[in-house]
């Protein structure tokens, strides 16, 4: 370097109170995971607190926030109804949320091997978690987008507690039941989950990850065979 150049300033690592719609994104999972009914079901009580008081520390801890490339999926295309839908809805303040950071998503399968339907019709977007954007091992919290008509085949999470709530269009899950906006899913570590959409609309829902942070570090999501 010579006299006359400026040095290169230090990168300055963009941390989660001045990522202000990731910041305001992360406060409605939290305000989410503290209104949603728990149906008088301890387990899933307990498990909201959990998710709840994760998301605290996080927010406490005010955490790097990397946005990674956008990406996008075959599934996106749906995005932009799913969130229309879902501004008629009781979910409308997360909806709005996320629509602020949507063109910062990037929206990936998880699996090795993704079977050819699937491929078209399902996607997911990491909002914090060990990669980011909002970086912790607290908790891993996301967004999964379903196109109309979409089987999403059997799987289990393993050591991993797990929730969805619904925020547009509407689910069933092992055929016990049908999840409309503001509806929450528990599923529980190795519990096997398959899941069916709509054939009219897309469905769009939040999810929520609790376990060890080695868990949520090094989890892989295989598929497995419904028994
Ligand atoms: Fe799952």
């Amino acid at each position: 370097m010579t006299l006359d150049q400026e040095p290169t300033p230090p990168q300055t690592q963009l941390r989660l109170n001045d990522a202000v719609d990731m910041r305001y994104l992360l406060r409605e999972y939290y305000d989410l995971y503290r209104k949603i009914a728990s149906g008088g079901s301890t387990k899933i009580r307990s498990h909201q607190r959990a998710v709840r008081e994760a998301i605290g520390r996080v927010i406490k801890a005010n955490p790097p926030v990397v946005l990674r490339t956008p990406d996008r999926l075959p599934v996106t295309d749906h995005l932009r109804r799913s969130i229309d839908l879902g501004r008629k809805d009781q979910m409308v303040s997360m909806v709005r949320a996320l629509d602020a950071v949507r063109d910062d998503l990037s929206w990936e399968y998880g699996y090795e091997k993704i079977p050819k339907g699937l491929a078209q019709k399902y996607g997911y977007a990491e909002i914090a978690g060990p990669k980011g954007p909002i970086r912790t091992t607290e908790v891993i919290l996301g967004v999964v987008l379903f196109a109309p008509g979409c089987t999403y085949p059997a799987h289990a999470h393993n050591g991993i507690t797990e929730s969805y709530v619904c925020l547009s269009g509407a689910v069933s899950e092992n055929h016990q039941g049908v999840y409309t906006p503001g509806s929450m899913i528990f599923n529980p570590p190795e519990q096997l989950h398959r899941i069916t959409v709509s054939d009219i609309d897309p469905a769009l829902l939040a999810y929520a990850w609790i376990a060890p942070p080695e868990i949520l570090t090094s989890n892989t999501m295989n598929f497995r065979r419904s028994k």
